[in-house]
């Protein structure tokens, strides 16, 4: 994902800078020339480094889970708005970046799918939510996803149960083949090869059901999102947790 949005920065055009790379992949600390690039690109193993080089007013954040926070902390102790995509961001990691927020007068960005389809089905899924309260979710992963449930199934479960005008109870809460169950939602991950990131919200009503499906089928999907969130991120004193705030 990190190289996809170097890519998508680049031929943004003038409209952005990139100006430093950051994972621990790389070997030596560096400056590269990049085509397209306005300025050389400092290249070190962490963020703090590429802080200690350059200016930077947002960061996008496609790091491993495990190392996300660490990353954000970094970014806003800097005043740069980190824009994060990695998955797995927790409430309380929500909270804490609050926090960080009032104390050093920067925001963030928090979007657990850049993909605009996919924030289409969320909101169309929590219109559905008012009307057919029965619901659930199927999500599909390439198998080298390392969380699950899908950052983008809790979101979309938290979507349908704050629109939800009646408590729906599923049959067979107590086995695990029945998924994992979130605000009352049961959400069903599936990890294979040749999978990209796709999603099925599936309503349930009398005599009826409604399919609302997104798929992503390249990763270049993203890039339209993480380029509108970056253009958000322009003086941004708060945290925004889901794109479907500032589409
Ligand atoms: N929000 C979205 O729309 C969206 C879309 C795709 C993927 N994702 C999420 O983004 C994350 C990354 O996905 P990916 O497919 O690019 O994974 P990836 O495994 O291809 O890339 C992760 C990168 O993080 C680097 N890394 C490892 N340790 C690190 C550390 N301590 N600090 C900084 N970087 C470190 C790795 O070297 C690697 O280059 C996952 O959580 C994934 O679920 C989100």
């Amino acid at each position: 994902m990190g190289s996809e949005v170097v890519g998508a920065v680049l031929s943004a055009g003038a409209e952005f800078s990139l100006t430093g790379k950051a994972d621990p992949i790389f070997n030596i600390s560096t400056v590269e020339e990049i085509p397209g690039a306005a300025a050389p690109v400092v290249v070190e193993k962490t963020l703090g480094a590429v802080f200690e080089h350059t200016e930077a007013d947002a960061a996008v954040i496609f790091c491993v889970p495990s190392a996300a926070m660490q990353d954000i902390r970094t970014c806003m102790k800097h005043g740069v708005v980190p824009v994060i995509g990695t998955t797995g961001i927790s409430p309380e990691d929500l909270e804490e970046m609050r926090s960080l927020a009032k104390t050093y007068g920067v925001g963030a960005i928090v979007a657990p799918n850049f993909a605009i389809g996919a924030i289409l089905m969320m909101k169309f899924a929590a219109e559905a939510a008012k009307y057919l309260p029965a619901v659930e979710i199927i999500e599909l992963h390439h198998d080298k996803k390392l969380d699950a449930p899908s950052g983008t199934s809790i979101k979309t479960a938290q979507m349908i149960a704050a629109a939800r005008r009646e408590d729906f109870k599923a049959a067979g809460e107590d086995t695990c083949a029945r998924g994992e169950n979130l605000d009352g939602v049961h959400i069903h991950s599936v990890r294979l090869p040749g999978l990209v990131a796709h999603q099925e919200v599936i309503f349930g009503g009398l005599g009826q059901t409604l399919t609302i499906r997104h798929d992503s089928i390249d990763r270049k999907s993203f890039m339209p999102g993480v380029l509108m969130a970056l253009r958000h991120a322009r003086g941004l004193k708060e945290v925004v947790y889901g794109l479907e705030n500032i589409i």
